[in-house]
């Protein structure tokens, strides 16, 4: 399949050596064609991984990563053009992060009564919005077996086929389907985006060791 990985950063690199490494093919995007990092990445993955623009990777994309800073997720959207995302299941793993005003302790720039998943299905009508991963460590999203036993990943989105079908994926990834937790509509995206507050102090407290959080029913 061909996946469209929307950031350079160290998300989206995780997620698209995944991808690579699962017989897919990708392309990263980057507000320049020429980033280094995304050229790097390309250079380095090998023959069905490209490097492009932000609209040159969501073209090439059937199915699209948002891996881009939360505060910049909209604008590096309006580069990748609504046309190249109509239709096509968006998997947002973004975190709306006020980087302005510093860190520890972590700030959104949206919560409450939005989240940046809203924002994004907003201004994308067409776009098949998913938030998910979203909660843990890039390290994990792709290998959860580095955290021992169950433990639990979201998923978010108004399109049942969409989430059934990122489910698929997540399982491809490593997730056995009675980890996937699936929260409903996309409005539910605003508890998984605002737990990264209570994240970033369970790091605080358990430090660089691999941590997920595992919702226990009896
Ligand atoms: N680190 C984790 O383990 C983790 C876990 C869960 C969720 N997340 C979330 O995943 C996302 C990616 O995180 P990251 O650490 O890999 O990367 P990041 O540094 O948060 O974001 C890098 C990407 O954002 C783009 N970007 C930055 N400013 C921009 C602007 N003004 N306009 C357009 N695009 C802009 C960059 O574009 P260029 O390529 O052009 O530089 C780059 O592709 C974030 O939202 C983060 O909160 C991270």
């Amino acid at each position: 399949m061909k996946f469209g990985v929307l950031g350079t950063g160290m998300v989206g690199k995780t997620l698209a050596d995944k991808l690579i490494s699962l017989g897919h093919e990708v392309a990263m995007g980057s507000r320049s064609a020429a980033n280094p990092a995304a050229m790097q990445w390309a250079a380095h993955a090998g023959a069905r991984a490209h490097a492009g623009t932000f609209a040159d990777a969501a073209r090439f994309g059937e199915i699209l990563i948002n891996a881009t800073a939360g505060e910049a997720s909209l604008t590096a959207l309006q580069a990748a053009g609504a046309d190249n995302l109509d239709g096509k299941i968006l998997i947002d793993v973004a975190n709306p992060i006020d980087i302005a005003a510093g860190i520890p302790p972590i700030r959104l720039s949206v919560c409450n009564t939005d989240s940046l998943a809203e924002q994004v299905q907003r201004a994308f009508p067409h776009a098949r919005v998913v938030k998910t991963l979203n909660t843990m460590n890039c390290r994990i999203m792709v290998e959860p077996s580095l955290v021992e036993g169950h433990h639990t990943v979201f998923v978010s989105g108004n399109d049942n086929q969409a989430k059934a079908a990122v489910a698929g994926l997540l399982r491809s990834f490593g997730w056995p389907p009675e980890d996937v937790m699936d929260l409903g509509g996309l409005e539910s995206a605003r508890g998984t985006e605002m737990f990264l507050v209570l994240w970033s102090y369970l790091w605080g407290a358990i430090g660089n060791k691999p941590f997920n959080i595992l919702v226990v029913t009896n």
